[in-house]
């Protein structure tokens, strides 16, 4: 029997994940703010568009497996909606960006299985109904627990006919930590300077605090993953050039009055940093300015 996926936020990233699943054969129903999502979704890659046709999720059908692609601070909320409808041990797969949203999450699903992903697929969603995928990149995935991490492996395997790079990873928490240095660097910055990710790079003053921001990450990040962190400064800076013309996903959510994800990136980093008694200034400084915004 095909797996059946629910995918809670069917935004760009789900809409994405959502297309490649049905495509790969499996159930697909998309779960969005009201419970329903879009019925209909044109997937754009270069110049090919394909249709991909959903069906509302029958409401007496319990969730077995859920991919939640919800941004980090509507996770909770959005979890919250589905939950008398998940089945007894639900698989669920947090794709997204920051961490610390699967606190609430593991407290209140205590049967759950819960996976932990991170991508570097590039998609936007001009209108409800079509995504774009913008550019191909990498997904990992790993358990929240040591113990699960057999489900991560047995998820890339069946997910193995996706159009995707994907792998699990037995050390996610590591890679979400670099992931979370390199956004605590760039995304808040992108923000108060209102630019585009490689214009960090030609001012002097955000150049300036990208580094402060980078030496205070290391720290924690060498208490908490329990190895000495390094050059993070000259990683962030290539990865500003790289990614140069892109407009952080902080900036875009500022732009259009939206609540960022800060609380789950630099917040939640100040959160480690408190708890080791280590300070961070620069970081809390930009976390400041940009609640402010
Ligand atoms: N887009 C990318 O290229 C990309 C790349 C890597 C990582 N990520 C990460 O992936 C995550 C998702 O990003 P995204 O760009 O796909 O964001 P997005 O387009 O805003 O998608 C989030 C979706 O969740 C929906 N939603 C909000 N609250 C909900 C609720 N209570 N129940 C059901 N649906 C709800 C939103 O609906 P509304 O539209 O009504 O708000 C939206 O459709 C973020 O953590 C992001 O940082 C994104």
């Amino acid at each position: 029997m095909t797996t059946t996926w629910h995918i809670l936020g069917p935004g760009a990233i789900g809409s994405l994940f959502g297309c490649y699943l049905q495509q790969a054969g499996f159930g697909v129903h998309l779960i969005g703010r009201n419970g329903g999502g879009p019925q209909t979704i044109e997937l754009v890659e270069s110049d090919i568009i394909t249709r991909h046709q959903f069906e509302e999720a029958p409401p007496d059908q319990p969730i077995s497996h859920l991919l939640v692609t919800v941004k980090a601070q509507q996770t909770l909320a959005a979890i919250e909606a589905v939950r008398p409808r998940l089945a007894p041990q639900p698989r669920i797969l947090l794709l997204q960006n920051g961490m610390g949203a699967w606190e609430a999450v593991a407290e209140r699903l205590r049967g759950a299985i819960l996976l932990l992903g991170t991508t570097t697929e590039g998609a936007n969603r001009p209108a409800p109904n079509r995504v774009i995928h913008a550019g191909s990149g990498e997904t990992y995935i790993g358990a929240l627990e040591t113990r699960h991490q057999t489900e991560a492996e047995a998820l890339c395997r069946q997910w193995a006919n996706l159009p995707l790079t994907l792998a699990a990873d037995p050390n996610i928490h590591g890679r979400l930590w670099r992931k979370l240095a390199i956004n605590c660097a760039i995304n808040p910055l992108t923000a108060i300077y209102d630019c585009p990710n490689g214009d960090l790079l030609q001012n002097p003053h955000a150049l300036a605090q990208m580094e402060a921001v980078c030496t205070e990450v290391e720290a924690v990040m060498t208490q908490v993953l329990g190895e000495e962190t390094r050059g993070l400064f000259t990683l962030a800076k290539s990865v500003a050039a790289q990614t140069g013309n892109n407009i952080s996903s902080m900036l875009q959510d500022v732009r259009k009055q939206r609540t960022t994800e800060i609380d789950f990136i630099t917040g939640y980093l100040l959160e480690q940093a408190h708890r080791l008694g280590l300070a961070c200034p620069s970081n809390q400084a930009l976390l400041n300015q940009v609640k402010q915004m």
